[in-house]
């Protein structure tokens, strides 16, 4: 599902979308959510505070199925088309199956993120059968030396890319199947690896790949702007694979902003972030945000373990976040965010088509 494309479709879309600024409370469907299921997981990499997080007995480990399951629906109601499960690590989660059966019933497009390890014959069926539309896999280095130390468990690299085969053999046996993709993250450490990665991947066939730019508060282990401008370079040879650009490239600044962790760039200097209309994310706890890094930075509209979902949407906080945006006045984390930038793009030249400036 791409914003622009629905622009392209869908004209009633469009011309709401073009109003967000002036009329931030103006109706617009939440289209794309995210929901962490568990804080469990099976890894302990290097860069992930997940699973290094005290968590006080008793506080929410996993979202219950029902309460997934009520989100859904009512997103499904305003119009949500895309759903994203998360986590810790999904397969992890009790209801897996369970809330993807439930969300393609809805006629969901179903994504989902896994460390690939614990993916079996039996999931990989799963998977074709429900019609899940991407399967992403984490894979930090071409090699299982790289890998399971930056994933922190021996056997990691094997066991995940057992994982990515088992799924391309069902695939290959029905004829359709899941997008396999894969994310990297990237650190200064790694970034010289990524020439091998490519390899890697054009070798097992994965269809697309993100890298994920270090979110890290250790400046020593962000890329630094000649890397980032080395790398850059190598873009238009694995623009078949590259999903989205791992940062804004925009500005002759933009090495220099990422080396400093504000992988956003300039983007969002004059321009507004669009997430807080059309994505929702949820986290294990049952908290509600605009999006995955705003939890960083906002206040939750309300917790879905106390509140409905539709309360939770309705809620002072959310609106308080759409203004703010609407009026120029993006958060601090916004700088350093590396999401929806695609998307933000397709909403900005809607007002430039328009002839206003957004
Ligand atoms: C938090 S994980 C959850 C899904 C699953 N456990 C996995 O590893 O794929 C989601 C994505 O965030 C990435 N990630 C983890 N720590 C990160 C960090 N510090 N900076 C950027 N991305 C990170 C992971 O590699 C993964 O692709
Ligand atoms: S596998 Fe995913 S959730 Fe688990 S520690 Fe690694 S990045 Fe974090
Ligand atoms: S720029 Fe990133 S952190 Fe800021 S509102 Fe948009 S998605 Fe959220």
């Amino acid at each position: 599902m791409h914003i622009a494309n629905l622009f392209e479709t869908e004209p009633a879309l469009r011309e709401k979308a073009r109003n967000l600024k002036a009329e931030p409370d103006g109706p617009f469907p939440i289209l794309s959510a995210k929901i962490k299921l568990t804080w469990q997981c099976n890894l302990r990499c290097l860069m992930c505070t997940i699973w290094r997080e005290p968590r006080t007995k008793g506080q929410a480990i996993h979202l219950p199925p029902d309460i997934v399951k009520q989100v859904l629906s009512h997103l499904k109601e305003k119009g949500l088309r895309k759903i994203h499960f998360s986590g810790g690590e999904v397969l992890l989660y009790k209801g897996f199956k369970d809330v993807v059966a439930f969300a393609r019933s809805l006629g969901l497009q179903v994504n989902l993120t896994t460390n690939g390890t614990l993916i079996t014959k039996d999931l990989a069926r799963f998977f074709v059968e429900e019609r899940v539309h991407t399967v992403t896999v984490s894979l930090d280095g071409p090699d299982a030396e790289t890998h399971d130390r930056i994933r922190g468990v021996k056997g990691a690299f094997k066991a995940t890319v057992n994982g990515m085969a088992l799924m391309a053999a069902r695939k290959l046996k029905k004829g359709r199947g899941p997008i396999i993709a894969v994310n990297t993250v990237v650190s200064r450490k790694t970034m010289d690896l990524l020439d091998a990665m490519y390899d890697l991947l054009c070798e097992t066939k994965v269809q697309a790949w993100r890298i994920l730019p270090i979110d890290t508060e250790i400046r020593s282990l962000r890329p630094t702007q000649s890397q980032w401008e080395a790398m850059f370079t190598k873009v238009p040879a694995w623009s078949h694979l590259l999903s989205r650009l791992p940062l804004d490239w925009s500005s002759e600044r933009s090495g220099h902003r990422a080396e400093g962790g504000k992988y956003a760039g300039l983007f969002y200097g004059d321009r507004v972030c669009f997430a807080p209309w059309f994505n929702l994310f949820v986290d294990a706890d049952g908290r509600v945000y605009p999006c995955c890094n705003g939890k960083q930075d906002m206040r939750p509209y309300g917790n879905l373990n106390e509140i409905p979902a539709p309360q939770a949407l309705e809620s002072q906080v959310r609106r308080e976040i759409r203004y703010s945006m609407a009026s120029g006045h993006p958060f601090p984390i916004c700088d350093c965010c590396d999401d929806f930038l695609e998307e933000n793009q397709a909403f900005h030249l809607l007002s430039m088509k328009k002839g206003v400036a957004s």
